[in-house]
């Protein structure tokens, strides 16, 4: 194994392995906003990046690709099903999203759980130098922190997590609470996306295992130190701006707005999750094409879902009920080649969505929760014309940023409606003065400044 002085731990690599009909292997870049965030940190920091390659019963040597020193973690078939799709996308998913599904509580999946995190602590303290820094990313990875501290107690332990916490009425649910709070606190920094979700965690130290804790300093009972803070994530927005400026799509943008032939661009994107608030978001489009408020000759809502944790039932569950609303919306409101909604169950690459994103003329990201929701920032990043409306939920971390968007309570269907139409229906000044400010948000706190900000903390302890 390579050893590097920085090194991520996350439970995907950024590629995973695909097989095509023929048999044949290769790489495909791994779903969500931690790997988009990720990727251009690591690329310009020249560290190692331990994680599973998305094949199960596969083990693979550490390679590289795409400039990153790449160290697989091999999972099981059975391990997938308890660690990965059970304790970690059944459990601490649903339960950190305000629990808007029910989560599921297995003492098997908790096994499961506590041996892949003691794998991956074991993958880590054999890639990093002596008095590294050892960075662990999100909720499929909690333990990793006080389990590493115990392995090597010279390295410099970061932890990052993506997701919301919760308030402690929520978390106190789990019944291996005592042990993820231990976990998490094996770090000497931990990173939250929001101020509110660090002060959840401090106060469960000190309710819940009775510790020390000063502003954002918590005292472990060995007396050893650790600090939790906020450190919302971001995009590179430099990279983004320049993709959406390319001619080549700049071109694809005008294509798609001839291909769609509409006067207003209503787009979503977001993983197929049910934390994303789709069910909602297309009601409220489906109300509004049937009273005519959006006019179906002259409207299109474009809507992206990228497949996500399909084996999980939950998942199974809302992919059926979106499908089934889209179709009824479009049986009700469509004529012939033209349906209000454009319903795309795929995921697209960076170059696509960047075409899409300057096509749209507002963007719709409405989340019921979500950590800091990435795609929000992607959009306004692409919109160096100044130009494009950005509906979105109060419950997105980003929110706290992206002041000027138009801004909703995402179980609210009537509040939406009419942020809908306010949007749609801005003038272009009104439009270029929010998309300004937000503009100037994203350039100033891109990943950069995210990566610094955090590593520069984390290296003054
Ligand atoms: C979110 C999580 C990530 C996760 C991603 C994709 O962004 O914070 O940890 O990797 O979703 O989900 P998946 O289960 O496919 O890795």
């Amino acid at each position: 194994t390579p050893r590097a002085a920085l090194v991520v731990v996350a439970n995907r690599l950024a590629v995973e392995r695909t097989t095509a009909a023929d048999g044949s292997a290769g790489w495909q870049t791994s779903p969500g906003g931690l790997v988009t965030a990720l990727v251009p940190i690591m690329q310009a920091k020249d560290g190692a990046w331990v994680g599973w390659h998305g094949a199960p019963d596969e083990e693979l040597e550490p390679f590289h690709h795409d400039g990153i020193d790449m160290i697989p973690v091999a999972l099981s078939a059975g391990e997938v099903e308890e660690y990965y799709e059970g304790m970690s996308n059944a459990t601490f998913w649903p339960l950190y999203h305000d629990s808007v599904a029910f989560p599921e509580f297995h003492r098997e999946w908790w096994d499961a759980y506590v041996a892949v995190n003691r794998r991956f602590a074991e993958a880590a303290a054999s890639a990093a130098d002596d008095n590294g820094t050892v960075w662990v990313q999100d909720y499929q990875l909690q333990l990793v922190p006080s389990m590493l501290r115990e392995m090597r107690p010279d390295l410099r332990i970061g932890f990052f997590l993506h997701i919301p916490f919760p308030p402690s009425e929520l978390f106190q649910q789990l019944p291996w609470r005592r042990a993820v709070l231990e976990g998490l606190a094996g770090a000497d920094l931990v990173g939250f996306q929001v101020p509110g979700a660090a002060t959840n965690f401090l106060n469960l130290l000190r309710r819940r295992l009775g510790w020390d804790t000063h502003r954002q300093e918590f005292v472990r009972p060995d007396g050893s130190r650790g600090r939790a803070a906020a450190y919302p994530i971001s995009i590179a927005t430099q990279a983004f701006e320049d993709l959406a400026n390319s001619p080549e799509v700049v071109e694809r943008a005008a294509q798609i707005r001839e291909d769609l032939a509409a006067e207003t661009v209503f787009l979503g994107v977001d993983r197929l999750d049910y934390t994303k608030g789709l069910r909602q978001r297309v009601r409220a489009f489906g109300e509004l094409f049937t009273s005519g408020e959006l006019d179906p000759e002259k409207v299109v809502f474009v809507q992206v879902a990228t497949p996500s944790r399909e084996r999980v039932e939950e998942y199974k569950r809302l992919r059926d009920d979106i499908e089934l609303l889209v179709g009824r919306i479009n049986g009700d409101s469509g004529q012939l080649g033209r349906p209000p909604i454009h319903y795309l169950h795929q995921s697209f690459p960076r170059d696509e969505m960047a075409a899409l994103y300057r096509a749209a003329d507002v963007m719709v990201v409405t989340p019921l929760r979500d950590g800091m929701n990435l795609v929000a920032k992607e959009y306004v990043a692409c919109r160096s014309d100044n130009d494009g409306a950005l509906v979105l939920s109060e419950f997105a971390g980003a929110a706290r940023e992206l002041k000027q968007a138009w801004q909703v309570n995402p179980y609210d269907i009537d509040g939406m409606k009419e942020a809908i139409l306010a949007a749609g229906r801005a003038g272009k000044q009104e439009t270029r003065r929010r998309m300004r400010a937000l503009r100037k948000q994203v350039a100033t706190h891109d990943i950069d400044h995210w990566a610094e900000t955090f590593l520069a903390d984390l290296d003054a302890i």
